[in-house]
């Protein structure tokens, strides 16, 4: 190869928060049922990345400014499997940056918004020294999905499925897409409160593995079919009381099937069932429509529309921050999606602004 020039590229991706879940997979990544999320504002990973010509692929990944050596392992395997899709990477050294605006095991999926951050970085970057070679937003999600199959959905801003189901025909196993949603929906809060931050003792990806044998399988799929539905159904409706069902409906099926899983586990905290249990009182009693929902973690995630905003966070203030570590909440919302970072770099023969 003949190239000696080196290239950058910098993407912000959010993380997002998954409504009906993703728990179980078929194939290369794919999802054994559908899954609908909403793609955060705050909590996002910015993503540099700077190709060197180099004679093989190899790859240094900084995450908050520390070595990451789980996650370095996690993205070597991704990039070597990506080779035949994008043949840069296996004639440049990659010098991977990556930065999260939120604490790790803070309850909000990293990897979602981490390798969504860097597909986009790549695919910007194959482009770049490939201009005849474009990459549709499709391909960006179906590649992400590679590296974590939550960061499908972190391509676009607002409501996504990833995950075939009949009722919306364009939906697919191999990547997301977008939907419509009543405006409700569009400006919907996630406040997380952090329970426990402590490392979680069972991964996600295990999880995933110990649905390929559970005793509920089959009934989970058809349940999480039937909740699609129905929530796609409330996201147009722009029915919160119908959505706030779905959302705990899941989230407390997700949990369960982790008990239920051989050998059971739960990632579940004294604090998350007081929780929940004062979100129902607070829900009898104020007829706001607050929703609770989890993901593989023991922290909350509180789910209202905005207009309720000043209520909620009274709330949390004098009843939920004592179930708190620290006093630990992340107030959220929906946001807009992905975004390109343009920065002048001191990369090639001359300052490079892309
Ligand atoms: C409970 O996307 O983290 O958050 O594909 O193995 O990286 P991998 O799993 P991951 O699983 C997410 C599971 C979940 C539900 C969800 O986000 O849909």
């Amino acid at each position: 190869m003949n190239e000696t020039r080196s290239y950058f590229s910098a993407w912000k991706a959010p993380s997002n928060l998954a409504i009906v879940k993703y728990w179980g997979k078929k194939g290369i990544q794919e999802p054994v049922n559908p899954s609908i999320s909403m793609s955060l504002s705050e909590s996002v990973t910015t993503t540099r990345v700077k190709a060197v010509p180099r004679e093989r692929g190899s790859v240094t990944f900084r995450l908050n400014n520390r070595e990451a050596p789980a996650f370095l392992a996690r993205i070597e395997k991704f990039i070597i499997n990506l080779q035949d899709r994008l043949p840069f990477l296996s004639q440049y050294h990659l010098e991977i940056d990556s930065q999260n605006t939120f604490p790790h095991s803070s309850g909000i999926a990293s990897s979602a918004s981490a390798m969504c951050t860097l597909t986009f970085c790549l695919a910007d970057l194959q482009q770049q020294i490939d201009p005849s070679r474009s990459i549709h937003i499709e391909e960006v999600s179906s590649i992400a999905r590679l590296g974590s199959g939550s960061a499908s959905r972190s391509v676009f801003g607002g409501w996504n499925l990833w995950g075939r189901t009949t009722v919306i025909p364009e939906s697919s196993d191999h990547y997301a897409v977008p939907l419509e949603v009543a405006p409700v929906f569009q400006n919907y809060h996630d406040d997380v409160l952090i329970i426990d931050s402590s490392q979680k003792s069972v991964s996600s990806s295990h999880g995933h593995a110990l649905m390929n044998h559970h005793p509920y399988r089959e009934g989970r799929i058809s349940q999480a079919l039937e909740n699609t539905t129905q929530l796609l159904k409330h996201l147009q409706s722009g029915n919160t009381e119908d959505f706030t069902e779905v959302a705990e409906s899941e989230a407390l099926s997700l949990h369960g099937l982790m008990m239920s899983s051989s050998p059971g586990y739960t990632l579940l905290r004294p604090g998350t069932l007081e929780v929940i249990h004062e979100t129902r009182k607070f829900r009898e009693k104020t007829g706001i429509p607050v929703a609770f929902s989890l993901d593989a973690g023991p922290n909350i995630h509180l789910l209202y529309p905005g207009s309720f905003q000043e209520e909620i966070n009274k709330w949390e203030e004098t009843t939920l921050k004592q179930f708190c570590e620290n006093g630990q909440i992340i107030r959220d919302r929906v946001g807009k999606g992905p975004e390109k970072i343009i920065e002048t770099t001191g990369v090639g023969p001359e300052e490079k602004q892309i």
